[in-house]
């Protein structure tokens, strides 16, 4: 649950010292100019917290395109948050797929021409690629942070290193899979073979049986 709660996710990774893009957030439309500030002034990346698949992130070029946006969501009551825009990602992000503190599997998804976002849902597509250490451990890491023993994390490659934009609790396998023809669900089944017992064992003690 606080994975799929993009706020709270970006604050419990910046408390476990996950590098994250500068990201702010306001309740009220008073606070417009300091939150533009805050993440640095424009471009910058505007995000509905409930929005998925690419669809509520909204890259504001100048100050007024921001404003404009940023006014029209409070208007509806939309929560948002405001994050500094990663131009040298060029439209791409990393897809790690954590199982049991080591990834198992990464593509870089690449938006369509002329698209700062990488979704597969908005025409982007994957392809394997491999890991720097950096990028290894800011994933396992993220994993870490959310308690999560199978997580996809998303990253940007940013001129100061991954930084993490999110965390999916339920990544899909297909695209994955696809992309580094590897068996990410055969990682996950193995780890369920080697836990099952442990994980039992943790059940009965909670139960008192
Ligand atoms: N700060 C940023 N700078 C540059 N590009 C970004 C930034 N944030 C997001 N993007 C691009 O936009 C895409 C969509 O953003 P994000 O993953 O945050 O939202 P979403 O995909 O709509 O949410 P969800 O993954 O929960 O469905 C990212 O995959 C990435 O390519
Ligand atoms: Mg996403």
């Amino acid at each position: 649950m606080r994975s799929r709660d993009k706020l709270r996710s970006l604050q419990i990774l910046a408390r476990a010292g996950v590098d994250i893009p500068r990201t702010a957030f306001a309740k009220h439309p008073r606070d417009i100019n300091h939150l533009i500030k805050q993440v640095g002034g424009t471009p910058l990346v505007i995000k509905l917290l409930e929005g998925t698949q690419g669809l509520g992130v909204v890259l504001a070029e100048t100050k007024a395109a921001a404003k404009s946006v940023m006014e029209a969501f409070y208007g509806l009551n939309a929560n948002i948050l405001v994050q500094e825009f990663i131009a040298e990602a060029k439209g791409a992000d990393i897809r790690a797929f954590v199982v049991d503190g080591q990834v198992v599997g990464a593509m870089k998804r690449q938006g369509i021409e002329g698209e700062f976002r990488s979704n597969l849902h908005r025409g982007g597509s994957g392809t394997a690629i491999k890991l720097n250490r950096n990028e290894k451990a800011a994933a396992v890491k993220a994993a870490k942070a959310l308690g999560l023993v199978v997580a996809g994390v998303d990253m940007l490659q940013s001129e100061r290193g991954p930084l993490v934009i999110e965390v999916n609790s339920s990544p899909g396998l297909e695209g994955i899979e696809n992309a580094t023809q590897k068996d990410i669900a055969g990682k996950i089944i193995e780890y369920i073979q080697d836990h099952i017992h442990t994980n039992d064992r943790k059940v009965k003690d909670k139960v008192g049986v």
